[in-house]
């Protein structure tokens, strides 16, 4: 028979997960304990922006017109515990306020919630990213708390999906990790991934330590790459170099490569900042903070930049910030997302207003988020309209509609053309032939 699915947690890991399954032919239901998530979902509409998912929600989820009808929602783990054979825990591990380590309090709760309705075999696999050593303890919480007892047992299956890319990294995997302590864990496991295994995708079994600590070391690994050639940037900005130029050429090395190597404002978002931290705070209590301790470094370059282009911004527009105006074309953490949790962009714009700055913010899709975040901030309903008058624009993500921005256009708009690149991604040449000023960390200025 054909295992049944439950997903628990509905946000950007969730939500997709859920749908994806439904994708690959199973019966789904999605768990959330916030019931205005699940009523979005129940009418085919992702929380949150991400490209695809709608589309993907709206072919499978259960009373939409044409619909496969695999895929629903509840919020009950009465519910959950009797459909699912398989349920995935999706929740996330915030980092904890004031702290480095994460949050475990969703994950504890998703497992102490369902384990009591367990009344029959059931695979529990944990698929959010956790400090090492948290799936043997939950094992151990799920066979004490499940009447099922030993029946009910756990995997840990760690996701890669990028913001932006969630549908296709999900259907599409580069590579799925188990950490399984029965055959029977993996012979499930391989038959729910049947067909990405079938396109390719590689299908790796670990112990459950190995599992957890892929996912975190692949994101430290990854923070790793971008603060090195922003690093590379500060020593450019030192000694006249181009550090665009300096990636671009390090990059060929197919040794080292091009990816994640973009110079910028550095990185933010829900995962890399307060993954590298919480992997430092486990390997203190491992007694291995040493190994990590490099990952500090890591975290002070990244924020540096932040405070880097805040003090470009600071001279450029003559060496005060005070009543001076400036667009900031970004909010977001990345394109393609209206995620603004940890958003260089906007906590850039944030401090520069807090520095005496009138600051107008512009973003395609992560205004509302923004606006929660950052009510005192002024925000535009265009790039063209947060830019009039202006002293300064800064490109703080790169979203593709400011790439084709027209410079001439934008020049009328502001009171000086000083455009500040914080991605790397507009064309110098471009914004100085129409007597813009360009700037970027790391690059030279003319
Ligand atoms: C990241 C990882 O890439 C995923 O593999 C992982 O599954 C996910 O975290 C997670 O832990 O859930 P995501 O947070 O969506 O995914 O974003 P990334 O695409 O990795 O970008 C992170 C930040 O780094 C962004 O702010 C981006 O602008 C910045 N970045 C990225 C750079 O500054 N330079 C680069 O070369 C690449």
């Amino acid at each position: 028979m054909t295992p049944k699915i439950t997903v628990i947690g509905t946000g950007y890991l969730g939500a997709t997960h859920a749908a994806a399954m439904a994708e690959l032919g199973f019966e789904v239901l999605g768990l959330d304990v916030l019931p205005e998530k699940i009523e979005r979902l129940s009418q085919g509409h992702s929380p949150m922006y991400e490209p695809g998912l709608d589309d993907l929600l709206q072919r499978h989820v259960a009373g939409l017109p044409g619909s496969s009808g695999r895929l629903s929602f509840t919020t009950s783990y009465a519910d959950a515990a009797a459909f699912g054979d398989v349920h995935f825990i999706c929740v996330n591990t915030p980092q904890r306020p004031g702290e480095y380590a994460c949050d475990m309090s969703y994950v504890d709760a998703a497992v102490d919630s369902l384990a009591p309705h367990l009344t029959r075999p059931a695979l529990v696999v944990g698929k959010s990213t956790v400090p090492v050593g948290s799936a043997a303890r939950l094992a151990a919480r799920l066979a004490e708390l499940a009447p099922a007892g030993e029946d009910a047992e756990l995997a840990w299956n760690p996701e890669f999906l990028r913001e932006g890319f969630a549908v296709q990294d999900t259907l599409h995997p580069d590579r799925i990790v188990v950490g399984v302590t029965s055959e029977g864990a993996e012979t499930l496991l391989r038959e729910l991934y049947a067909t990405p295994i079938a396109e390719g995708s590689p299908f790796l079994t670990t112990d459950m330590p190995t599992a957890e600590l892929v996912k975190t070391a692949a994101n430290a690994f990854l923070s790793t790459k971008i603060s090195f050639i922003n690093a590379m940037a500060e020593v450019c900005e030192a000694a006249g170099g181009d550090v665009v130029r300096l990636a671009e050429a390090l990059g060929h090395d197919e040794r080292i490569g091009r990816k994640y190597l973009r110079p910028g404002i550095g990185f933010g978002g829900g995962c890399l900042p307060k993954d590298i931290r919480a992997f430092m705070a486990r390997a203190g209590e491992l007694g291995a903070a040493e190994a990590l301790s490099f990952l500090r470094e890591i975290d002070a370059i990244n924020m540096r930049r932040r405070v880097l282009m805040v003090e470009l911004t600071r001279e450029t527009v003559g060496g005060s910030l005070l009543g001076k105006r400036v667009a900031v074309l970004g909010a977001a953490f990345k394109p393609d997302s209206d995620d603004v949790r940890d958003s260089p962009a906007l906590n850039i714009a944030g401090q520069l207003h807090l520095q005496g700055a009138e600051v107008t913010v512009y973003d395609p899709k992560a205004m509302r988020n923004a606006q929660a975040v950052f009510p005192t901030l002024r925000y535009a309903a265009t790039a063209l309209d947060a830019a009039q008058g202006a002293h300064a624009v800064l490109h703080l993500t790169e979203w593709r509609e400011f790439r084709d921005l027209d410079p001439a256009a934008l020049g009328d708009a502001v009171t000086t053309r000083h455009i500040l690149d914080g991605r790397n991604t507009l064309d110098p040449a471009v914004w100085r032939k129409a007597d813009w000023t360009y700037r970027a960390l790391g690059r030279p200025t003319a």
